[in-house]
């Protein structure tokens, strides 16, 4: 049996994640493929009690390094309960959000530093990884219009646009460097437009797997 795919999507606050996630994995099921949705932080029970204490607003600074471990934490455990055992079974994983958060949120957002990030990332996951990643990407003003509202803002949606302009510029450099997994789609369109060309991203990387089926 062919081993399933792994695709991560990520952007910013407000650029539509959730609902265009929702129609990716309902195109992959209608191709006949099996699909495992998931999120990070999160997708396991330790891992979400994990993320319960990463998005909780509280007195206490976090200082970069300990989010960052948190972050981790979470992640192995989800890497190797959920996700490594549902690409074995032949299963597509569909997850909201991966290590390239990390890197943008914890190494260029909170000023860790992205190379610092990636190298945890290389010693804890060594080559493991998306097969793709979709970039929601929109400007940083627009984003924080689309979630204003939603509710209680989260310790990380609290942020001012400084550190979401540092997130986007981090988000910006990893798909530089690695054009060929990034496809990085144009969010700040209006969601039948952004959901279109979510789509034809998703067709063409399926098209390229003639194995998967
Ligand atoms: P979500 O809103 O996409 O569910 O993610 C929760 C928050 O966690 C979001 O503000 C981004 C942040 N985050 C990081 O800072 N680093 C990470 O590695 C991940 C996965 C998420």
């Amino acid at each position: 049996m062919a081993r399933g795919r792994f695709i991560t999507v990520e952007g910013g606050e407000g650029a539509g994640k959730s609902t265009n996630i929702a129609c990716i994995a309902e195109r992959l099921r209608a191709a006949g493929l099996r699909v495992r949705l998931t999120r990070e932080p999160g997708g396991t029970p330790l891992a979400e009690e994990i993320r319960a204490l990463l998005l909780a607003t509280r007195d206490e600074e976090v200082c970069g390094e300990a989010e960052v471990l948190l972050m981790f934490a979470a992640r192995m455990q989800h890497v190797e309960r959920v996700i490594r055992p549902a690409l074995e079974r032949g299963e597509w994983v569909l997850c909201d959000r991966f290590a390239d958060a990390s890197i943008a949120y914890q190494g260029a957002g909170r000023g860790l530093g992205m190379a610092r990030v990636q190298a945890l990332r290389d010693l804890l996951l060594g080559d493991f990884g998306p097969d793709l990643t979709l970039l929601l990407d929109l400007p940083v003003a627009l984003g924080m219009r689309r979630v204003d509202g939603r509710g209680a803002p989260d310790r990380f949606e609290r942020e001012q646009a400084a550190f979401f302009e540092r997130v986007r510029a981090g988000y910006h450099t990893l798909a530089a460097a690695e054009p060929q997994r990034f496809r990085v789609i144009d969010a700040s369109r209006e969601l039948p437009q952004v959901r279109a060309a979510v789509l034809a991203a998703i067709e063409d990387f399926v098209a390229g797997c003639g194995d998967a089926r």
